[in-house]
């Protein structure tokens, strides 16, 4: 989703706001610009597209010490060069970049239109900012931003420069995501932090409704109240290689294979030496848990898949209740939730807007709140009451991958967690579970050492207009996120469907070799699954099947075959996920996309 970075400081500004944005380019965007304050002029240049068309239209000889770039994924008007950010007052005397929405943009555009004459470039909200704060505007800038932002209704995060105060950044942060890096003689802000790590480790996490002045040698905070605060500097302690592709032709090829690694963080941190889970960051006493009647389980996309697969965890080991959602249904339907409610909230980002809403609204009604996050220092994880930290390294490629199994990974151990502390489960069947969840990384290993498999696979079926994905139990919530995965980075029409369902509709839609991808891990519904495909293949379907190891007779009736390690029914999502992560990542490939920033989608998903 839109990405911001802004500079000031005493050295060039333009290489920090193009790396800035280049780092920024994996949350999505289709148009990019910067505004710099040069020779006391508010220059913008900005363009529809990659950022080698803005690129092209920045003349290299131009020197300042202060500017704001941005990334632009539309919202509110096409992608276009006049709807790009920066947008400016009719003079040019201000300077906005902005992510997040304006809800009432309409009613102030109207009211700058019919009282003040105010004429607009852009079909844009944000440029009603760029307005608003010149009408306030009477030589400080910070005064006039404060002014601006009472008036300014929905989610945002700004950074301002202002023609006349070449030494001043503003910036403001209400429910989208905003950091400040700190140099030597010289301050940043971006969205994340990619954009900054070339230049400090230093950071400021800005908190909701906090405006901060930045000056070459000086950041101040004010809370909502004008205040000053004081920020603890968090440093970042990862390596701008984990945010390189390190030989991988794409990044979502390299977070694929980071997953025996991914996993394996997840669970060491949480193991003492005798294999006992130790949860630091989750404070739940077994009290607590005797209190908690129902968990709730709130996400979006990719990580409401996980959610789903953390119901189940929950139901079979720790034996609580448990309902999941996707977020922008959740927060609209007044949920059934209370002080015994356990609300969990999933989110690699950590600063999905519906994810972050959801959180606030259970919140709200007296829920305990737990959320499962990646990045750390982010909205959902400072918004709750226990976090359990994924610890799966920076996630560029769009579509979701290691966060996926290390989101899995943090759901089964949570609930041995919750197992041990209801006394639903003994010692000696949590540590079975333990170890089993010890070999995951092996095994994914092993299945990674096989992609030549699904490589062969993808080659032969890279060309459908349509694909199913079906499964029973456990396999129909995998089934989910082998068709999103697929259709986000291939574009192809792909569905999933839990396969006792299809004589109820679906299967009128297979017709000869239409491709369906079978999952069949779950041992006591394996011959369940193998009656759907003779009913799919007596229709003239393709199937690709993934059975556990020693499972052979499904061979009988399927096309191919793919065979993940076996385990224990409840962890075979873990592994089964990575054939599909591959299949669709191939055939993306094969297919000439953009795999890490397929179209219209964005990393970071911060509006509703
Ligand atoms: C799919 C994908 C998305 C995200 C979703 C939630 O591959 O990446 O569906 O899973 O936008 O994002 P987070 O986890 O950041 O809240």
């Amino acid at each position: 989703m839109c990405g911001i970075v802004g500079y000031i400081g005493s050295n060039n500004a333009l290489p920090y706001l193009m790396e800035g944005l280049s780092k920024l380019e994996y949350r999505g965007y289709d148009s990019a610009g910067i505004a710099i304050n040069l020779d006391q002029e508010i220059k913008v240049f900005k363009s529809k597209g990659r950022l080698k068309n803005l690129e092209d239209t920045l003349d290299k000889s131009m020197n300042t010490v202060l500017g704001i770039g941005h990334t632009r994924w539309a919202t509110h008007g096409a992608p276009s060069d006049v709807n790009a950010h920066p947008h400016t007052n009719e003079n040019s005397t201000i300077a906005v970049i902005h992510n997040g929405i304006i809800e009432n943009y309409m009613e102030i555009k109207e009211w700058l239109i019919n009282d003040k004459k105010v004429c607009f470039k852009s079909e844009t909200d944000t440029e009603v900012i760029a307005h608003l704060i010149d009408y306030y505007y009477e030589g400080d800038l910070l005064e006039a931003v404060n002014r601006a932002i009472e008036k300014m209704e929905g989610a945002y995060a700004i950074g301002v420069i202002a023609k006349g105060e070449p030494d001043r950044l503003v910036a403001v942060r209400k429910d989208s995501p905003l950091i400040v890096g700190l140099g030597a003689g010289e301050n940043f802000i971006a969205s994340d932090i990619p954009a900054l790590l070339k230049y400090t480790r230093d950071i400021l996490l800005i908190e909701n409704d906090e405006v901060v002045d930045l000056r070459k040698d000086q950041v101040t905070i004010y809370n909502v109240f004008g205040q000053k605060i004081e920020r603890e500097i968090y440093k970042v302690t990862w390596d701008m290689e984990s945010a390189e592709k390190e030989g991988y032709e794409h990044f979502t090829l390299k977070e694929i294979h980071e997953q025996p690694k991914g996993v394996k963080e997840t669970f060491t941190r949480r193991l003492d030496k005798n294999s006992n889970i130790v949860l630091d960051g989750i404070t739940i006493t077994a009290e607590d848990l005797k209190n908690i009647n129902k968990i709730y389980i709130v996400a979006c996309g990719t990580a409401y898949h996980a959610g789903l697969v953390g119901r189940r965890a929950f139901e079979t080991l720790a034996k609580i209740p448990v309902e999941c959602d996707v977020a922008s249904e959740f927060r609209y339907r007044d949920p059934f939730i209370d002080e015994h409610t356990l609300f969990i909230a999933v989110s690699q980002s950590g600063e999905t807007l519906d994810t972050l809403q959801s959180l606030r609204e259970a919140k709200r009604k007296g829920a305990r709140v737990l959320s499962i996050v990646n990045v750390v220092g982010s909205s959902v994880s400072r918004e709750s009451d226990d976090i359990f930290y994924t610890w799966a390294g920076p996630e560029i490629g769009v579509a979701s991958t290691k966060a996926f199994t290390t989101q899995l990974t943090a759901f089964y151990l949570i609930a041995l967690h919750f197992a041990k502390l209801s006394g639903s489960m003994n010692d000696e069947r949590i540590k079975e579970v333990v170890d089993e969840l010890k070999m995951m990384p092996e095994m994914i290993q092993s299945i990674l050492d096989q992609s030549e498999k699904i490589q062969k696979l993808a080659a032969r079926q890279f060309n459908n207009e349509k694909v199913f994905f079906m499964g029973r139990g456990l396999d129909a919530d995998l089934a989910l996120e082998g068709s999103l995965k697929l259709k986000e980075i291939s574009y192809i029409n792909s569905f999933s469907i839990a396969a006792g369902e299809l004589k109820h509709g679906t299967i009128a839609l297979i017709e000869d070799n239409t491709f369906v991808v079978a999952l069949a891990t779950q041992d006591k519904l394996y011959e369940k699954m193998v009656s759907n495909i003779k009913e799919v293949k007596a229709r003239g379907a393709h199937v690709f099947a993934i059975a556990k190891a020693g499972k052979t007779v499904i061979e009988k009736s399927a096309d191919e075959v793919f065979y993940i390690p076996e385990t224990l029914d409840l962890l075979t999502p873990i592994l089964a996920v990575i054939p599909l992560q591959m299949l669709a990542y191939y055939i993306s490939s094969i297919r000439g996309n953009d795999v890490d920033k397929p179209r219209n989608l964005a990393k970071s998903v911060t509006v509703e």
